[in-house]
């Protein structure tokens, strides 16, 4: 099944249209990648996904677990499973780290072990990301998705300012969220990760790429063979990058 269908969506932004008729659908388990140039939409999708406020959805379905989401608030979204790793993680003074972490989770003892896990045991009694560096901000924002443990991540640029010892322990901790040590049809969880750089798709597989410019869906295909055509070529040539059997599959 898809766990989450998206069918001509169009967004606006300060009453100009981004998003310009997107279709998109990830199924249980599977992990997607989205490769765009600067300001083709992509961190725009994910904020519509996700219904952050000033995202204008003026037409089209959002499905996710099979019902309409559109209507539903950001909050509401988290509730049902969907979370979201920023990418411009913003800072909150005056609420901890620990705080917010413990408002996700009955369970407060996984909070010390996976902060651990990330590198973060001195800072969960800091206000959230409040002087943390580039690559803390990001480190927090896996850490909030590893005590939310949602169905559907939404990852904008993981590893974007992360060194590469870190971009290690940011894929570990995906990985195991996204049960990738067990079979694909056993998995429940899917990703959809934007990334410029690819360094997150040498520790972490992902089963198909789309391409997007310009607000539009341009294809999609296999993540190695796509990332490497855009790098030799830019994103221009790679309407000749995309594979017909991913769509003869229906893996897109
Ligand atoms: N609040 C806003 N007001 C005006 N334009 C906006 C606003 N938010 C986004 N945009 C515009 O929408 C377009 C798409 O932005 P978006 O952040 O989705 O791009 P992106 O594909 O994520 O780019 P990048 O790779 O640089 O992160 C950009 O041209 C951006 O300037
Ligand atoms: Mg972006």
């Amino acid at each position: 099944m898809a766990l989450l269908n998206i069918k001509d969506l169009h967004v606006n932004v300060a009453g100009k249209e981004i998003i310009r008729g997107i279709d998109l659908e990830i199924e249980e388990g599977r992990t997607a990648v989205i490769f765009g140039p600067n300001g083709s939409g992509k961190s725009t999708l994910m904020g519509a996904i996700a219904g952050l406020p000033g995202y204008d959805v003026t037409k089209g379905l959002i499905e996710y677990k099979g019902h309409d989401i559109k209507q539903l608030s950001t909050d509401d979204r988290a509730r049902l499973g969907i979370g979201l790793s920023y990418q411009y993680p913003p800072a909150v003074k005056g609420v901890r780290l620990r705080t917010l972490l413990e408002s996700m989770t009955s369970d407060r003892e996984i909070i010390p072990e996976y902060a651990d896990m990330l590198n973060l045991s001195g800072y969960l009694d800091r206000d959230i990301n409040v002087g943390f560096s580039g690559g803390e901000r990001k480190r927090s924002e896996v850490l909030q998705l590893m005590v939310q443990t949602p169905d559907l991540m939404l990852l904008d640029e993981p590893e974007s300012g992360v060194d590469i010892e870190n971009i290690s322990i940011i894929a570990n901790a995906l990985k195991s969220l996204l049960e990738k040590e067990k079979p694909i049809t056993k998995r429940t969880r899917s990703a959809l990760i934007i990334t410029h750089t690819g360094f997150i798709l040498d520790y972490l597989r992902a089963d198909v790429a789309h391409v997007i410019m310009n607000g539009r869906v341009l294809g999609c295909g296999s993540p190695s063979e796509i990332f490497e055509e855009i790098r030799l070529n830019g994103y221009s040539k790679c309407s000749n990058c995309f594979a017909e059997q991913f769509k003869e599959n229906n893996i897109c």
